[in-house]
């Protein structure tokens, strides 16, 4: 499990690097005050990830640690799968070190420190959606025996990268996709284009969706109670078979049975095409 961390080397960001992570964090925390949810703007504070430069991770490892047992390590890139899981069952974030370069402020591919820490470590520290990534690593592991990965990493795309969650005052976001991305954070709430739907686990694990464009479609849940029930009350093995022999859903398409809270229009998907 320990074979693909490195060391952080926070001694070694420039200047410049510093002033990056500032830059992008001044203008989210600007865009998120109003949409986010109060659990990610609450982590922000109790991470005291406010204070100006890349977060050191030691730092950050302690106070999270403090709140709910987890810690954030560093890693080179992307790393296998089982790695990524044991990592989480274990309670662990690994991280990206590297900060994207000022021509890639809006959007890159491969999840660099802003994304992954300022978009997932902030709701490592609510007690529920801590538990409910340990759950994911827990149901990751156990995938990989059923061949059925692709359908899992649905259920993480959907939630931990691009979920939305109803709160008193309309949808926030929490998803890291979603944060970590100035015009991903507008389009989720405010455009008339994509579909949000309940969330429904089952519904997800079939959808398919975009890496290189905004979502045509998000889920919304109750609760971060609701995601770590339906994920722990799932029996994954009986329902990895029952998706066999269900086709996929492409993204942004409708379908009898769903919870359609906002039908969009689509017309940034059909203006793309
Ligand atoms: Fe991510």
């Amino acid at each position: 499990m320990d074979e693909w961390l490195i060391p952080q080397d926070w001694n070694r960001y420039e200047p410049a690097e510093h002033a990056l992570w500032d830059r992008l964090f001044a203008r989210q925390v600007a865009l998120l005050s109003t949409r986010a949810a109060p659990a990610f703007l609450e982590g922000i504070d109790v991470l005291r990830m406010s204070k100006p430069g890349i977060p050191d991770f030691e730092e950050l490892s302690k106070r999270l640690h403090a709140a709910t047992g987890w810690t954030v390590a560093a890693v080179p890139g992307l790393i296998p799968e089982e790695a990524f899981f044991q990592n989480l069952a274990n309670r662990r974030f690994v991280a990206g070190r590297f900060i994207r370069r000022p021509d890639q402020i809006d959007y890159l591919q491969e999840p660099d420190v802003f994304h992954d820490v300022f978009g997932h470590v902030p709701l490592l520290v609510n007690p529920v959606f801590a538990d409910y990534m340990q759950a994911y690593g827990r149901g990751g592991l156990r995938s990989l025996q059923y061949g059925s990965l692709h359908r899992l990493a649905r259920l993480y795309w959907y939630t931990v990268e691009f979920g939305l969650i109803r709160a008193a005052t309309g949808f926030k976001l929490y998803g890291a996709g979603i944060v970590s991305s100035g015009s991903e954070s507008r389009h989720a709430l405010d455009s008339d284009s994509p579909h949000r739907l309940g969330f429904d686990l089952k519904r997800i694990m079939r959808t398919t969706y975009r890496i290189d464009d905004f979502q045509q479609n998000y889920f919304v849940i109750d609760s971060f109670e609701q995601l770590l029930r339906d994920t722990l009350e799932t029996d994954f093995g009986p329902l990895y078979s029952e998706l066999e022999s269900q086709a996929d859903i492409e993204t942004g398409t409708l379908m009898p049975g769903d919870r359609v809270l906002t039908r969009g229009t689509q017309a940034h998907a059909m203006q793309r095409r």
